[in-house]
C-alpha cells in the first residue's frame, strides 16, 4: 500500500531525526518488564499502582516509573504481534471478535446502540480508526491545564505515534467537497482543532502499521515499572480511621487462572493508586470498591467506603450518522483522514475502501454489521438475529456495491447525557449504560445539520466522480428504496426527516466518556472527591469529547499528570528537606 520510495526515505529521516525513542519501522515487539499476571507474588509493594494499561494509563506509568516504583495492571493481553491489532487493513477485525479473550469487549446500552470497550495492553489505542488530532487551546483552558505543559505532553505523544495520512484520490475528493462547499479555510496538514477544513494526524504510519499507546512505554524506566498482563482489578482496599477520609492503599486483582493477588502502596504520604480503567471500567471499578451512590451499592451488597451519588453520572456518547456513497471507480482503503470543523458544532470525516481482511469484503471496515455498525435497523432492534441478516444480504451484492465510501458526520459535545450502573459485582462483566442519544434538541440540530453539509459534499463539484450520475442523492437517503447498495434502514414511512434518519440510524463513533467527571468525581488535579491518595486519570474525567477526535488527548493527559504529579511531589520533598 505505501509507495517503496517515500517508505525508505521516512525510514530513513526519521533515524536520523529521531534517535530515541524509537519510531516508524523500528517496532516495539516486546518489553522486558511486561509479565503475565500468573507469575506474580503474593503480595507486593509500589509507589504508585495504575489500574488499566490504556490510552492513559501506559503514558501515565512510562512517566511516574521516571522516579518511582510502579505496578501497572492490564486486564488485557500484548497487542504485539496481533495482526489484527497492527495492520490498518485489518480494521475491525479484533471489533468483530467478540470472544472472551478478544481485545475488544462488546457492550450494547441501553439505548440499543451497539459499542465497545478495549481489553488489551494500548486499550483503545489498539482497536480505534487512529485519527490523531488535538483539543483546541480554549478546551485545555476551561479543563484548567497550562497551555505550555499540554503542548510539550502533546509532542512527547506525537514523537512516537503520530504520523501525517498519504491522501489518497477519495479522502482528496472529500476535502475538496467541504472547502467547495464552505468548510473553510484550508489548513492544510494540522494536529490543531481550527475551524475549516483539514488532514488530521494518524496512528498508521505509511506501511499501514498501528502504532498505539502501549509503545509510549518505551519511555519507561524498565527497573523501576513492572507491567502485568491478564490482571483485572476487582477492588481498590481503603483504610479507614476515624476522623479522616478513607485511603486508599491497595487493590486484589486476579490473573488468567482466577488466582488472587494482592499490592499495595509504599507507606509514604504521596504513594498514590489511580484508576486509567476507561469510561465504563473506573466508574465501574470505584463502585465496586465502595465508592458510588449508597442505595446503588447496598443494592449489590457491597460495603459503602464513601456515598457518592455522581458516579456513574454524565455518561456521553458522541452519536455518529453516515452515508454510504457507491463510487463508480476505485478508491483507497482509508480511515479517518480529513475532517470538516464546521461553525455549528459537527464533525465530517469519511472512511473509504472494500475491506477484505476477512475474505470478504462485509466482514469488517468501520460500518460493517459484524463490528456492530448496523445503522439497517434502528436502535434496539439490532439484534444478534439483524446482524446476521444484514451480513446475508450484503454477501449476496455484488462486490462492486461496496466500491465507494461512508462520509460521517459526529456532534461536538454532545449535551445529551446519561448513566451507568452496576449489573453484577463481576469485574469481568460489562456495566449497563444509557446514552440519551440527542435526548437535548440542540444535539439533534447539529446532526440534521451534520447531515445536511454531508449531502452538499456528495452533491459537489469535486466530489463528482466519486459518485453514480445516475444515482439521486434521494437514493441514497430513501428508506423505503431497494436499492442493491442501499445500506440503510429500510422505513415505511416516506415523509422521512433528517432528524428521523439521525434517530433511526444512530451508531457510535466509541468517544463514550465520563462517569467518573471533573467537578463531580474528581478534582480538577483528578483527585477523586472525598478520600485519600486515589486519582481517575482517562476519558471517564471528561465533561465532553476533546477536539473531533479523543485520542490525542487522552494520551496527552497521561503524560501531562503523569509530569505534575513528579513535579509536585519534587517540591513537596523539597520544602519538606528546607524546614528540616
Ligand atoms: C473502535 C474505536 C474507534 C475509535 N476511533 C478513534 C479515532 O479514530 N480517533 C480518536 O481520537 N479516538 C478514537 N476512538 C476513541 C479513543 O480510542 C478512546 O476515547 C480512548 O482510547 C479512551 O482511552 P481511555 O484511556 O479512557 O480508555 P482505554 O483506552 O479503554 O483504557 C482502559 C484500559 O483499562 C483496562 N481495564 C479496564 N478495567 C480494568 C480492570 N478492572 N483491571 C485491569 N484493567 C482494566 C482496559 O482493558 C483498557 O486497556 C475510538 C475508539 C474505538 C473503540
Ligand atoms: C517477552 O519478554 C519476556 C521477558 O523477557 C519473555 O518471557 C516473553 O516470552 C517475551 N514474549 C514474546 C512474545 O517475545
Ligand atoms: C499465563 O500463565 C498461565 C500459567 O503459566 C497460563 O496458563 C496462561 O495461559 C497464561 N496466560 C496467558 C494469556 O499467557
Ligand atoms: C483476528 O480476528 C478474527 C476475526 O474476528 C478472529 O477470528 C481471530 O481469532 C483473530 N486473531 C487474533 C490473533 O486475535
Ligand atoms: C500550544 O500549541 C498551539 C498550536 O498547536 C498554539 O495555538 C498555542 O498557542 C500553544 N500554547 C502555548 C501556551 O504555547
Ligand atoms: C445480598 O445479600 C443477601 C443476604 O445475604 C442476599 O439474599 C441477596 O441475594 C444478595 N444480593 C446480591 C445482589 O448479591
Ligand atoms: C424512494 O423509493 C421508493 C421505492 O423505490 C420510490 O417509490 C420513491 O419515489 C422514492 N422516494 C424518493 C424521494 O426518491
Ligand atoms: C413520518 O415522518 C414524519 C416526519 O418526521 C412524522 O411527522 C410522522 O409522524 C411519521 N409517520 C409515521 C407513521 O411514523
Ligand atoms: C527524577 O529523578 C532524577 C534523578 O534520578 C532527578 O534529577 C529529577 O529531578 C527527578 N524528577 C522529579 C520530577 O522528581
Amino acid at each position: 500500500m505505501a509507495l517503496c520510495c517515500s517508505t525508505f526515505f521516512f525510514a530513513a529521516l526519521s533515524s536520523i531525526l529521531f534517535s530515541a525513542p524509537l519510531r516508524a519501522s523500528q517496532k516495539v515487539s516486546n518489553y522486558t518488564f511486561m509479565r503475565n499476571a500468573t507469575a506474580a507474588p503474593d503480595i507486593s509493594y509500589y509507589d504508585y499502582i495504575v489500574i488499566g494499561g490504556g490510552t492513559a494509563g501506559c503514558p501515565l506509568a512510562a512517566t511516574l516509573s521516571q522516579n518511582y516504583s510502579v505496578l501497572l495492571l492490564e486486564r488485557g493481553g500484548s497487542p504485539y504481534g496481533n495482526p489484527n491489532i497492527t495492520n490498518l487493513a485489518a480494521f475491525g477485525a479484533a471489533l468483530s471478535d467478540t470472544s472472551p479473550t478478544s481485545p475488544a469487549q462488546r457492550f450494547i446500552s441501553e439505548d440499543g446502540v451497539i459499542n465497545s470497550r478495549a481489553r488489551v495492553l494500548g486499550g483503545g489505542s489498539c482497536l480505534n480508526a487512529g485519527f490523531y488530532t488535538r483539543a483546541s487551546p480554549q478546551y485545555a483552558r476551561e479543563a484548567g491545564w497550562d497551555g505550555r505543559a499540554v503542548n510539550e505532553s502533546y509532542e512527547w505523544v506525537e514523537k512516537v505515534v503520530a504520523f501525517e495520512p498519504e491522501v489518497k484520490q477519495w479522502q482528496s475528493a472529500v476535502r475538496e467537497g467541504l472547502l467547495e462547499i464552505g468548510v473553510v479555510p484550508n489548513n492544510g496538514f494540522s494536529y490543531d482543532h481550527i475551524g475549516g477544513t483539514k488532514v488530521g494526524g494518524t496512528i498508521f504510519d505509511h506501511q499501514g502499521f498501528r502504532h498505539t499507546a502501549a509503545d509510549l512505554l518505551q519511555y519507561a524506566n524498565p527497573s523501576a515499572i513492572t507491567l502485568l498482563l491478564h490482571a483485572t482489578v476487582h477492588r481498590i482496599l481503603f483504610r479507614v480511621k476515624d476522623g479522616s477520609k478513607p485511603m486508599a492503599h491497595g487493590v486484589v486483582f486476579r490473573d488468567s487462572l482466577g488466582r488472587k493477588h494482592k499490592a499495595y502502596l509504599n507507606r509514604h504520604p504521596k504513594s498514590e493508586i489511580i484508576v486509567s480503567a476507561g469510561a465504563l471500567g473506573s466508574p465501574q471499578l470505584l463502585m465496586l470498591s465502595g465508592v458510588g451512590p449508597r442505595q446503588h451499592l447496598r443494592a449489590h451488597n457491597i460495603s459503602v467506603t464513601l456515598d457518592q451519588p455522581l458516579v456513574g453520572q454524565g455518561m456521553s456518547d458522541n452519536p455518529m450518522n453516515a452515508i454510504f456513497v457507491p463510487s463508480p471507480q476505485p478508491v483507497e482503503i482509508s480511515l479517518i483522514e480529513v475532517v470538516g470543523i464546521t461553525s455549528f458544532g459537527s464533525y465530517i470525516e469519511a472512511a473509504s475502501g472494500e475491506n477484505f481482511a476477512g475474505g470478504s469484503p462485509t466482514d469488517y471496515g468501520m460500518f460493517s454489521p459484524k463490528i456492530g455498525q448496523l445503522s439497517r435497523v434502528p436502535p434496539k432492534e439490532r439484534t444478534p438475529e439483524a446482524i446476521a441478516k444484514a451480513t446475508e444480504a450484503m454477501q449476496g451484492l455484488d462486490q462492486a456495491a461496496f466500491r465507494g465510501g461512508f462520509i460521517l458526520e459526529k456532534i461536538m459535545g454532545p449535551i445529551s447525557s446519561g448513566h451507568l450502573e452496576l449489573r453484577t459485582r463481576d469485574p469481568n462483566e460489562n456495566p449497563s449504560v444509557t446514552f440519551n442519544y440527542f435526548q437535548d434538541p440542540l444535539d439533534l440540530e447539529r446532526c440534521v445539520q451534520g447531515l445536511s453539509t454531508v449531502e452538499k459534499i456528495i452533491e459537489s463539484k469535486a466530489f463528482a466522480s466519486f459518485r453514480y450520475p445516475n444515482m439521486p442523492l434521494a437514493m441514497l437517503l430513501n428508506m423505503t428504496a431497494n436499492s442493491p447498495v442501499n445500506l440503510l434502514p429500510k422505513h415505511t414511512n416516506s415523509s422521512l426527516s433528517l432528524q428521523q434518519f439521525c434517530r433511526d440510524t444512530v451508531m457510535t463513533i466509541w468517544h463514550y466518556h465520563g462517569g467518573c467527571q471533573v467537578g463531580k468525581v474528581v478534582d480538577r488535579d483528578y483527585k477523586v472527591l472525598g478520600v485519600d491518595a486515589l486519582r481517575v486519570i482517562d476519558g471517564s474525567t471528561f465533561n465532553y469529547s476533546p477536539g473531533t477526535n479523543p485520542q490525542a488527548t487522552v494520551m496527552m493527559l497521561g503524560r501531562y499528570m503523569g509530569v505534575k504529579i513528579l513535579t509536585q511531589r519534587l517540591r513537596a520533598t523539597a520544602a519538606d528537606q528546607t524546614q528540616q
